[in-house]
Order: C-alpha cells, then structure tokens, then sequence
C-alpha cells in the first residue's frame, strides 16, 4: 500500500511537472531519471537532413512583402543574436521564436545570404547544447516564465540565452551574465560601439572597427567581471559575430564595406531589417577574419582571481593552435556534449547521433568522434 501510494504521489508529481513544461526546454543537464520520464511524454521527432545551399545565391531584396517586420507579441522568445531576433520578426523564422535546425538554416541562407558551413556549425553547436534533442526544437530566446522553482530544472529553461558554450561574455551589445541579463540589448554598450566607430571608421562600422571592438570589449571585461570566460566556441563565436555584423547586415548592393551605423541599430535594437534591405551579393560568414586577429591578437584565457587576473589557457582552441578547428571540434563532442546527456538511450540517443553527424559534417579532415559508439543503421529507423 505504501509502495502503491508513493507511486501515484510520483506519478501526479512528475504529472504536473511535465505539464508546465514546454517542447523546447534543453534536455542538457538534466538529471536522467527526470529527464527519461519527461521523455516519455514528448512528442519525438526526427532531425530532418540540412537542407542543401542556396540555389540562387545572389543578393535580392529580402525586406520584402511577404516578409513584414511585426513588433513582437506576449510570449514571443528573442534573445541574445541580433539576426535570428531579426529573422523572427520578419518570419523568416517562426515568430514566437521556437524553431527548429532546418528552419533555422534556411532562414539564415534564404534572409541573409549566411554561408552553408558556418550556418550549419552555429546552428548544431546550438540545438546540441542548448535545445531539446527529443522534441528537434530550439528557443532563440529567454527564459520561460513556465518554470517554477523546481530544484531539479536547469538554471534556465531557454534557448540560445542559456550561458554556456554560445552565450558568452564580451558581446558587442549585450552584458556579460555576470552583471545580470546577459541577452537584452544594452544602450550603454551601443554607445561603445558607435565610439569605436566614430574613432576608427568615420562614423561607420567596418573591419577595423569590428577588430578594435573586439579588443575593447575584451579589456572591459577583464577590468570589469571577474567570471570572464574566454576560450573555445566562445573565443572563435565572439569574434565571428563581429564580422557577421560587418558581412551580413550590409545591404548587398553596396562595395565599400561600410556599415551605416542607423542600419546597425535597426538589426540590434529594433531586430528589424532596413527598408528595402538586399541581402549579401553571396554566400558569406566570417570573412575578415585575418584582418581583425591580426589587427590585436589575442589568446584565449579566463579570469581566474577576479578581476584583472586573465589567464592564458594553452589547451584552449585558438585561431593559431587550430586553424582546422579539430581542436574546437573534440572540445565539444568531449567537454559540451557528453557531459550534458549522460546514459542516453532511444531516441535522445539517435538524434545526438544525428546531430553530431550534422555537426561534425563542418570539420572536413578531423577526426570524427563516436562517444556513444557508431550508430548501427537500425538506429535510424527507431
Ligand atoms: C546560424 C545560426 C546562428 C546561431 C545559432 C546564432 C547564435 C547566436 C548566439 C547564441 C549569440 C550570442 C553570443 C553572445 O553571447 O554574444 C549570437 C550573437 C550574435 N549573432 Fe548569431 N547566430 C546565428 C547566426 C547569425 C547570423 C546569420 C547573423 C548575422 C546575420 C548573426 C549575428 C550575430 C551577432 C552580430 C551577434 C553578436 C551580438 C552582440 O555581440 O551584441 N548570427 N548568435
Ligand atoms: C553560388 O552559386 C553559383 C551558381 O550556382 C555556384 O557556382 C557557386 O559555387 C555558389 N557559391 C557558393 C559560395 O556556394
Ligand atoms: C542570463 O540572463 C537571464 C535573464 O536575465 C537570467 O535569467 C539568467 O540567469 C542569466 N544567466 C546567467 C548565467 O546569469
Ligand atoms: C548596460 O550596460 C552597462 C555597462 O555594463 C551597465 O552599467 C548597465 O547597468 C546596463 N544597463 C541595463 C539596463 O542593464
Ligand atoms: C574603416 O574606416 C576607416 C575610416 O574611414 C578607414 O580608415 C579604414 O581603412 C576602414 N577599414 C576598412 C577595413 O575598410
């Protein structure tokens, strides 16, 4: 009878826990035995291959008719990335922010022009960490206001506004975790940018001014935060996104490479794109980035004392040491990934197969890794 009466106690219990959880929660983390029994109750789906780049692959007006900018509505999730925001807000991606991988890469091809391989590195990097692997879904924003105070939840139940792998510190215009809300675009950080590229670009932004702000937004947070953390996907993610906003947020039929700074702030502030934006001429990603590493380079490290202590951290990927990005790769698989699901079985195991197959897909020449062993042709059909 005990043994009974705790059963049912358990079952209403995991019951009305599961209710108020929504389909995108991240699975990373969370302890097995809830996280099998919330299993149960998923919808699970399959991760659809990575749709192939862009036929036409030139620039084209993207602002367009069937793309309306709309101001967000109760619930909408947006977060810390300035384009995919962007992206909702014109549907290019569903609008309350809850998309899938698939959904995710055609939007960044179709809206901006984004290069496949990076595209496709962004996005796995980000469902693997920081979405649900059960459900194929990924919220590009904050934190829910479903959770409760349940002891057992993860931190934060969002998306891509979870600190970690992606998220990270020394963004351009948003604050580090650190100081509190770390996805929510900042005033004070924007006049830094608009400074920096009064100084260094005339008034507008370009290559120079993502290298020097790279390099300030840096030194403000080892002088500011002591938790800086700046190694790995963070490292490389940081510096990138800086030359995303050179490459990508530029109207497609200008050649000088010069960013209007009111352009700028329409994509960041306002997650709206100008009138009558075109999007880049071709396919395009982290181009620049010799210019900008060479212009201040710089090691990954962290703060370890506190402010002012930045460490060096030589096992750290870095643009010198990894210039393939197997080092990145295996930091990820090893030290993101398996921590993050630990015992898996059924599907959550064959989608983390997928995904990391998905993922791996964007190292050519690495070494593939199988932490859960090579995936036996069966398991694609469970
Ligand atoms: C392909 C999938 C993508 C994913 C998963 C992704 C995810 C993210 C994440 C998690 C951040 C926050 C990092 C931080 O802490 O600063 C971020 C920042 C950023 N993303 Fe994306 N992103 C993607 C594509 C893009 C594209 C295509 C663009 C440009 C058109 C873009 C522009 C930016 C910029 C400019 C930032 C930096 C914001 C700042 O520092 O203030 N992203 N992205
Ligand atoms: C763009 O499309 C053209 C024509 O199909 C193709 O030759 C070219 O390789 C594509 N560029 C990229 C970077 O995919
Ligand atoms: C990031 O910001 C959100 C919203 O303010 C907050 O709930 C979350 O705890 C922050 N993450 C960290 C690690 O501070
Ligand atoms: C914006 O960032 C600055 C500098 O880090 C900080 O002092 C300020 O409190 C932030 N503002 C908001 C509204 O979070
Ligand atoms: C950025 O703009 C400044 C000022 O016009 C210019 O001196 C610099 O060469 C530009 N950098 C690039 C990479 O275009």
């Amino acid at each position: 009878m005990a043994r009974f009466a705790s059963f049912v106690v358990l079952a209403i219990s995991l019951a009305s826990s599961v209710a108020a959880v929504p389909a995108h929660i991240p699975l990373a983390g969370m302890p097995v035995a809830k996280r099998d029994a919330l299993i149960e109750t998923l919808r699970a789906v399959k991760p659809e291959a990575p749709p192939p780049p862009l036929a036409f692959n030139g620039t084209k007006l993207v602002n367009d008719a069937a793309h309306p900018w709309k101001p967000l509505r109760k619930g909408d999730q947006r977060g810390p990335c300035p384009g995919l925001n962007t992206l909702a807000s014109h549907g290019y991606l569903p609008r309350n922010g809850i998309i899938t991988p698939a959904q995710l890469l055609n939007a960044v091809q179709e809206g901006y022009n984004a290069e496949t391989i990076l595209a496709r590195r962004f996005t796995y990097a980000a469902i693997l960490a920081d979405g649900n692997l059960v459900t194929n879904l990924l919220s590009i924003g904050q934190k829910s206001p479903l959770t409760g105070p349940d002891p057992d939840a993860p931190a934060t139940i969002g998306g891509l506004v979870n600190h970690g792998p992606f998220e990270g510190d020394a963004s351009m215009t948003r604050n580090d975790a650190f100081f509190g809300d770390n996805f929510s675009f900042n005033e004070t950080l924007w006049e830094e940018l608009v400074d920096t590229a009064n100084k260094f670009g005339a008034g507008k932004y370009n290559y120079t001014v993502a290298g020097e702000l790279r390099y300030r937004r840096i030194q403000d947070s080892i002088a500011n935060n002591p938790t800086f953390e700046f190694r790995n996907n963070r490292y490389f993610a940081a510096y990138t996104e800086t030359l995303l906003t050179a490459n990508l947020f530029l109207d497609g039929r200008s050649t000088d490479g010069q960013l209007d700074l009111k352009d700028a702030r329409s994509f960041f502030a306002d997650m709206r794109m100008p009138d009558d934006f075109h999007r880049a001429p071709r396919p395009l990603a982290a181009e620049g980035t010799d210019y900008i590493v060479n212009l201040h380079p710089f090691s990954p490290g962290y703060n370890k004392d506190g402010v002012n202590s930045f460490t060096l951290d030589p096992e750290s990927a870095s643009w010198t040491n990894d210039p393939m990005g197997c080092k990145l790769y295996k930091w990820y698989v090893e030290q993101v990934v398996v921590p993050a699901y630990p015992e898996p079985k059924g599907v959550l195991k064959r989608n983390l197969n997928l995904n990391l197959q998905y993922y791996y897909d964007t190292f050519a020449g690495c070494e593939q890794l199988f932490p859960y062993g090579k995936p036996e042709k069966d398991d694609d059909d469970n």
